[in-house]
């Protein structure tokens, strides 16, 4: 197809006659003067748990408002953070060592915090085990679709183990925090996810997608274009890519969080909050924070939905029983507890978890859209196997699998499916106890929002605007990795489709529109 060439090479040409121009406009604009100080003066709501009913919300395909979960996470977060503790929610048994099938990976990560210690089997109660899951969880071979130690059924939105291999971690052992990863092989990560087929195309792709709800926290670069964009229809099917962004984004941002509560201080060797880090990964670009809320929501939802089965589940870990009569028998300390927390962490989901499905995979192509959602999920799932740190995969895991189990639960699962008791093996164990250490996570970040902004109240005026200097700083580097993300996804489009190609231009398109302007009045 020699037409398309003609167009490569035409959007080559212009990728170089634009590209200075474009960095040095990006470079000034990309972190607007007031909106670190948005996110970290922001003055949170509390104690009003409300959710009005509206249809549309600032929070773009939910009906709730930020202030809503703002107002409720930190009873949730308090719940959540013993739920977690619960010997039930603690365990979890994972295959961390499976080849990434994508690509050769070599560069693993040699700090000592990329490390984690595993659980003997023996402290595992024995129906927590594998060789005792595997007999009832699995579903029967015709149903699964086999790979080497995972498979995946048509419903399912990530790969899961198939429990022949794999150790067992106490979750609560190994936080989530700062380790040295990163470099090359982090950033091959996270393109690839966001690469992913050209599906989610990366910060590039939102800035020409115009966002229908008003948001309530400033934009960055997303704002400033989308002004040039008013009036631009979106597209049937761009609302799911978006969604699948956020999804990615906001736990990308989440991950951030983290890393930033518990970073190194290189001079007393303790892990502590680094507010510059804060700064630079997630304040200087609020609609990261937007998706954590976003997320948040999404599995509130979720958790919401599948309430009962929840309630109905054994979390005893001596006695076996099956999960509807166990309410006949005495209860253990530690399920009492577990469902004590549970309960609380249901009502909260109720009330704030207003995500709206039913607004998604809807139209025309609807089935086959989510098809394709579902196995870009699912190679998620698989590339979490390419991350070169024990630790950073580990929780990678359990989030992807966390949030693969919301989409089901949200996307494959009708009122007849979530009734317990028609339907009492729905989810396997690892899937309970991954989306409700998921949800933790976002509601720690969230929480951790606030260390953030009691730091920046400390902070003089003379070291703040030190604070957004080095953000700045950081984001021009940024762009001129972006502008070889472009030369990526230009190839990588290349060897796949037209459409694809189409959009790139259009990206490409808006890009110099935007930009052009700019060029005559310099
Ligand atoms: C699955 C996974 C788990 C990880 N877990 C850990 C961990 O537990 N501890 C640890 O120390 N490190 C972890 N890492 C590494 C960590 O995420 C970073 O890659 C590393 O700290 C380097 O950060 P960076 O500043 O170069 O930017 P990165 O976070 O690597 O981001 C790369 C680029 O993506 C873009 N970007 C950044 N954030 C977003 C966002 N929210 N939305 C959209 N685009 C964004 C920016 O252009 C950025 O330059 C993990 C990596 C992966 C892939
Ligand atoms: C590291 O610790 C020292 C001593 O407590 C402190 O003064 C410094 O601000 C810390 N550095 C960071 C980046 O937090
Ligand atoms: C998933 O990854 C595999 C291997 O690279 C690829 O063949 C497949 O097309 C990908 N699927 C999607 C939907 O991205």
């Amino acid at each position: 197809m020699p037409r398309i060439d003609i167009l490569w090479a035409y959007l080559v040409l212009a990728f170089c006659v634009f590209g200075v121009q474009a960095s040095s406009f990006l470079s000034d604009t990309l972190i607007r003067k007031d909106q670190v100080q948005n996110v970290l003066e922001h003055q949170p709501v509390r104690g009003q748990p409300f959710c009005q009913d509206t249809t549309t919300g600032p929070i773009e395909t939910t009906m709730c408002h930020y202030e809503t979960v703002e107002s409720v996470n930190e009873e949730l977060y308090s719940n959540l953070k013993e739920l977690v503790q619960t010997p039930f929610f603690k365990y979890f048994q994972v295959d961390l060592y499976r080849e990434c099938p994508f690509w050769h990976e070599n560069g693993f990560c040699m700090n000592r915090e990329c490390g984690i210690t595993t659980v003997d089997e023996s402290e595992i109660p024995e129906k927590w085990r594998a060789a005792s899951l595997s007999s009832i969880e699995l579903p029967p071979l015709d149903e699964r679709i086999q790979l080497p130690g995972c498979y995946y059924r048509d419903s399912d939105y990530c790969f899961l183990d198939d429990m022949t291999e794999g150790d067992y971690v106490d979750l609560t052992q190994v936080p989530e925090r700062y380790t040295g990863y990163s470099g090359p092989s982090a950033h091959r990560v996270w393109r690839s996810i966001y690469e992913e087929n050209c599906f989610g195309l990366s910060e590039l792709n939102l800035m020409t997608g115009r966002s229908s709800a008003p948001v309530s926290l400033p934009d960055t670069l997303t704002d400033v274009l989308r002004e040039d964009l008013n009036g631009e229809d979106d597209g049937g099917e761009c609302l799911e890519k978006r969604v699948y962004y956020k999804i990615i984004s906001g736990m990308h941002a989440s991950i951030s969080t983290h890393i930033c509560l518990e970073y190194l201080n290189q001079t007393t060797g303790e892990m502590g909050p680094n507010l510059q880090c804060f700064v630079t990964r997630v304040a200087s670009h609020p609609e990261r924070l937007q998706y954590i809320y976003f997320n948040t929501v999404l599995l509130l939802r979720a958790v919401a939905r599948i309430g009962p089965y929840l309630s109905a589940y054994d979390y005893c870990s001596t006695e076996t029983i099956s999960p509807l009569d166990h309410k006949h028998s005495p209860r253990s300390e530690d399920e009492i507890r577990t469902l004590n927390k549970l309960s609380n962490v249901l009502t909260i989901a109720e009330h704030v978890g207003k995500f709206d499905e039913r607004v998604l995979f809807r139209g025309e192509n609807a089935n086959i859209l989510k098809q394709e959602f579902k196995e870009h999920f699912r190679n998620v799932s698989r590339i979490m196997d390419c991350v070169g740190c024990d630790k950073c995969r580990l929780w990678g895991k359990v989030q992807t699998t966390g949030l693969a189990t919301a989409l089901k639960i949200l996307f494959e699962m009708d009122e007849n499916a979530l009734d317990p008791h028609k339907n009492t093996n729905l989810l396997q164990r690892s899937e309970v106890v991954a989306l409700i250490n998921t949800l933790h996570r976002f509601s720690e970040s969230l929480q951790a929002v606030e260390r953030f902004r009691e730091m920046w109240k400390e902070t003089d005026d003379q070291d703040s605007q030190q604070l957004i200097h080095e953000a700045e700083k950081a984001v021009v580097g940024n762009v001129n990795r972006l502008q070889s993300h472009i030369y990526g996804l230009v190839a990588s489009c290349k060897r796949r489709t037209l459409s694809c190609l189409s959009l790139l231009l259009e990206v490409w398109g808006r890009l110099g529109e935007v930009i052009s302007p700019l060029r005559t009045e310099l």
